[in-house]
Formats: structure tokens, C-alpha cells, sequence
């Protein structure tokens, strides 16, 4: 059995504060930013929360996929910025939904959080023990950010993308992971404090453990890079991206990126960037993706995915 993605969604929360809007609260630029990153703006959670913006893209993804909530089995939700600590926001958003059958739980891997959820996901299907699995990733980062710190603040933003996969007999997927604690310094955050970086030991470890698990997976499954339609990265930073692209040989194209108008969204990004992939029209049956994702840990791995 293989997880298939028969649904998606995302919700961004209607407030965001552009480059030029920072420029008002630190040392910093439009040009700088853009230049650096990629991002102009992100979008800010004022009356939402990583319980109401899960809930809202959950809801699309099952409609999208035309599958009824009472059918979901299982809820993961990847956050590192959930509403409270208990219950788990897996639970809550199951209450809202009415998935009544469903079990449920959080799981934190930071960045590469939706990439674990999703890994989960497709085990337990492969498994046989549930067939049809809600993977939501959601996060509300602009409450863990300080807006003191030019190093963070003008990298995230809030926002939630959901997919729904069902277990079919035919399809394709397989994965690598990784975690090394040993460098879970560079990139913090307490429960009780902000989230600080060492952005260039981040951005070094990104460039260049990305291509080498990418490379890792297209072995295992004896793929060569050109077979993959398009590889949907975390979106954290435009030159990791197009790094990524370079040191893999792929045209730059097949790398969609989003940043430009969310910025970071830790475990949401992926989904949210499927997403619109999936309403563009741009994804065809039986392309070949490959999903990577990275952050604190420090955490990193890829998915090989048919759609
Ligand atoms: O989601 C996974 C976790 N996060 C990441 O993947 C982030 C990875 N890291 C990055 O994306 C980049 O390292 C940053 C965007 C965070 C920083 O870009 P950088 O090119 O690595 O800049 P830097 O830290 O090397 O700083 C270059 C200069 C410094 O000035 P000096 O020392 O050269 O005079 C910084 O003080 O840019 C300065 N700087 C800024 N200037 C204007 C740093 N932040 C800013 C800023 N505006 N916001």
C-alpha cells in the first residue's frame, strides 16, 4: 500500500507585513531582504492561530479530495507554534472537523516537520493500519520571533497547508531522514523565549546535506535527477533553493518557490507551495516529485512521491 495525495489546501492569514514595513522596526532593507532571501512579504496571524489556520486548510484539502471527515483515521499536525501545549492541536482540529474516528498527535521536527509527518504518514499505511491520513503542517511563527532581531524577523511568516492521502495498491514512494543533535545549537528556541540562528552555519548545513539526501533517495529508488518533474523544497531562503538546483544539475524551473510572498513558514511551506502547484494546474498524474525538507535538530530528509 502506498499513500496517495488525493487532496490539498492552505489558508495565510489576511494580515502580512512587507519588507518596507520592517524597514520601520529594524536595521534593515527591502533590497537587503530581497536580494538575501527571496521574501517580500509574510503574512501575520492576528485573529488566527495554528488550531484555526490548520482547520481551515484541513477543511479544503477534504473537500478537495472529496473524502468525508469522519472517514480521516489518522491526524498528524507538524508545528512548532501551537496554540497551547495541551491538548495537542491534532485533537482540536479533529473536534472542528467532526473526524470523529480519527486518532491523533502533533509531531515537532521544525522545518522538516511536514517531511516526518508525511513519512509517518505513508508508514502507517504501508503498515495497513490506516488508510486514509490527514497531514497538516501549521505554524504561527510571528509569536515566537523577535522583532528586536534582524537576523530572524524578516525570514517568517504564519500559515498551514494540509494534504489527504488514501492507501492505494499502486504508486510510488520512498524516503531518507536524518537528525544530528549533536548541531542543534544553531538554530533554538525555547518554550518560554524566541527563536535564534546561526543563519550562515543554517544556510551551509542546507546547501549542502539537501542535494545529498536528494541524491541518497534517487538511488535507493535508481532514479536520476532529470526524472523528477519538480522538487518542492522547504522554502527558506531563495539562494538555498537555487543552490540545491545548482548542485544537482537541475534547471532552476523545476524548483517552484512561494517565498517571495510567505517567507519561512517552517512545516506549512511545503504543503502550502503543493497546493498551489495543484490549483495551477501544473501537476499531472504520474509525475514524479521529490518533497526535501531542514531546519533545527538539526532535522533534514526527502520524499520520493507519484502523483
Ligand atoms: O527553515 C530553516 C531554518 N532557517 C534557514 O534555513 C535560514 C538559513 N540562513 C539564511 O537564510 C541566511 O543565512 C540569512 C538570510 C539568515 C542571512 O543571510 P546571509 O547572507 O547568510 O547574511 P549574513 O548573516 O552572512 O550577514 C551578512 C551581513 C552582515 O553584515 P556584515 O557583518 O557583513 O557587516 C549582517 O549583519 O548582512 C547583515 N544583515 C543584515 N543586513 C540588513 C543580517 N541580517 C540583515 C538584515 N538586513 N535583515
Amino acid at each position: 500500500m502506498v499513500g496517495r495525495i488525493c487532496g490539498t489546501g492552505a489558508y495565510a492569514p489576511p494580515v502580512f507585513a512587507s519588507n518596507e514595513d520592517l524597514e520601520n522596526v529594524v536595521d534593515t532593507s527591502d533590497t537587503w531582504i530581497r536580494e538575501r532571501t527571496g521574501i517580500a512579504r509574510r503574512h501575520i496571524a492576528v485573529e488566527d492561530t495554528a488550531v484555526t489556520m490548520a482547520v481551515k486548510a484541513a477543511r479544503q484539502a477534504l473537500a478537495n479530495g472529496k473524502i468525508d471527515p469522519e472517514a480521516v483515521e489518522l491526524i498528524l499536525v507538524s508545528t512548532i507554534s501551537p496554540e497551547r501545549v495541551l491538548p495537542c492541536t491534532a485533537c482540536e482540529v479533529q473536534k472542528q472537523l467532526g473526524a470523529v474516528q480519527a486518532v491523533c498527535f502533533d509531531l515537532n521536527a521544525a522545518c522538516a516537520g511536514f517531511l516526518y509527518a508525511y513519512n509517518t504518514a505513508q508508514a502507517y499505511i504501508r503498515s495497513g493500519m490506516y488508510k486514509t491520513v490527514l497531514v497538516i503542517g501549521t505554524e504561527q511563527l510571528s509569536k515566537l520571533v523577535d522583532w528586536t532581531d534582524r537576523n530572524t524577523c524578516i525570514l517568517f511568516g504564519d500559515g498551514a497547508g494540509a494534504v489527504v492521502l488514501t492507501g492505494e495498491e499502486n504508486g510510488r514512494y520512498n524516503m531518507t531522514a536524518h537528525s544530528d543533535g549533536r548541531k542543534g545549537e544553531a538554530l533554538t528556541c525555547r518554550t518560554d523565549g524566541k527563536i535564534k540562528m546561526d543563519g550562515r552555519e543554517v544556510f551551509r548545513f542546507a546547501v549542502k546535506s539537501v542535494p545529498e539526501c536528494i541524491r541518497e533517495l534517487l538511488e535507493r529508488e535508481q532514479l536520476l535527477a532529470e526524472d523528477i518533474d519538480y522538487f518542492v523544497l522547504h522554502q527558506a531562503n531563495r539562494r538555498i533553493v537555487e543552490a540545491v538546483a545548482k548542485r544537482l544539475n537541475v534547471p532552476p524551473e523545476r524548483f517552484p518557490m512561494n517565498l517571495e510572498e510567505y517567507g519561512n513558514t517552517s512545516s506549512a511551506s511545503i504543503p502550502i507551495l503543493l497546493h498551489e502547484m495543484k490549483q495551477k494546474g501544473i501537476l499531472k498524474p504520474g509525475m514524479k516529485l521529490v518533497f526535501a525538507g531542514f531546519g533545527a535538530g538539526l532535522s533534514w530528509g526527502a520524499s520520493l512521491t507519484e502523483w
